[in-house]
């Protein structure tokens, strides 16, 4: 019986662990990025799934990309890597971590007229 036990608490505790990060993403409402060493701005707001289910967007790799030089990979994405493990905060080749984020997100609201553009619009204060 005891053997059975544990192995069931096993199983459960290993199908957590799997699901971690699909969580994760789904509960995340808001962006405040770690890398940032200090925070002049308070945190963006994005809430993932929400989000993307509005904006209509299905491919993950439209933020998760992937790159092979100055080229986008189509059919490659990089979810789970953090933005900031490629674009450093003080990147001096490339586009560092703040002015990647805002080009993609600020980018992407100005080509489809939808979407907050100005700064108190994404920081917003609590
Ligand atoms: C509009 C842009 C955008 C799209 C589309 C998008 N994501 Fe994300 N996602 C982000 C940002 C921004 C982060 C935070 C990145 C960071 O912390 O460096 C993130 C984080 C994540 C994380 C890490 C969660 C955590 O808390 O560590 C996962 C996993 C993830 N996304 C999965 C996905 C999957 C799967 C899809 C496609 C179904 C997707 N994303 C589509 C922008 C996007
Ligand atoms: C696996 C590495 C990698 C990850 C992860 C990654 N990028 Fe990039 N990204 C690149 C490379 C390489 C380039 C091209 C060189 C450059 O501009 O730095 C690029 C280019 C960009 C550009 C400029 C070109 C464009 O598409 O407009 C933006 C903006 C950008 N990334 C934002 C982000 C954001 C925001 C995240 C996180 C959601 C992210 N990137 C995650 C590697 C990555
Ligand atoms: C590829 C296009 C695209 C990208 C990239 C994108 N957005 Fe959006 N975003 C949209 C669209 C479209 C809407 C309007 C959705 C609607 O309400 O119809 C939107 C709406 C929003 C809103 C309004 C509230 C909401 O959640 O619907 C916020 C906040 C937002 N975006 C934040 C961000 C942030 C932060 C990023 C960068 C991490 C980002 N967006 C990247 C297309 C994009
Ligand atoms: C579309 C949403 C969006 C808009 C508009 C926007 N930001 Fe951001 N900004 C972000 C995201 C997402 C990050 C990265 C997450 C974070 O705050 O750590 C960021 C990061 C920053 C950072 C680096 C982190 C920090 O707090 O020090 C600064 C500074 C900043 N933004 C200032 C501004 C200013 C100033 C404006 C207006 C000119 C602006 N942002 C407009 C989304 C936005």
């Amino acid at each position: 019986m005891k053997k059975q036990l544990s192995v069931i608490l096993l199983l459960a505790a290993a199908v957590l662990l799997y699901l971690a990060p699909a969580y994760s993403q789904e509960d995340m409402t808001q962006l405040l990025d770690p890398a940032f060493t200090t925070h002049q701005r308070p945190a963006a707001v994005f809430n993932h799934d929400g989000h993307n289910e509005k904006a209509e967007i299905e491919d993950c790799s439209v933020c998760h990309h992937v790159y092979e030089g100055e080229r986008k990979v189509m059919d490659d994405s990089s979810e789970g890597t953090p933005c900031s493990e490629c674009h450093a905060v003080d990147a001096e080749e490339g586009t560092p971590l703040r002015m990647a984020y805002h080009r993609m997100c600020t980018d992407c609201h100005t080509a489809k007229g939808k979407g907050p553009v100005t700064c108190g619009e994404c920081h917003v204060d609590k």
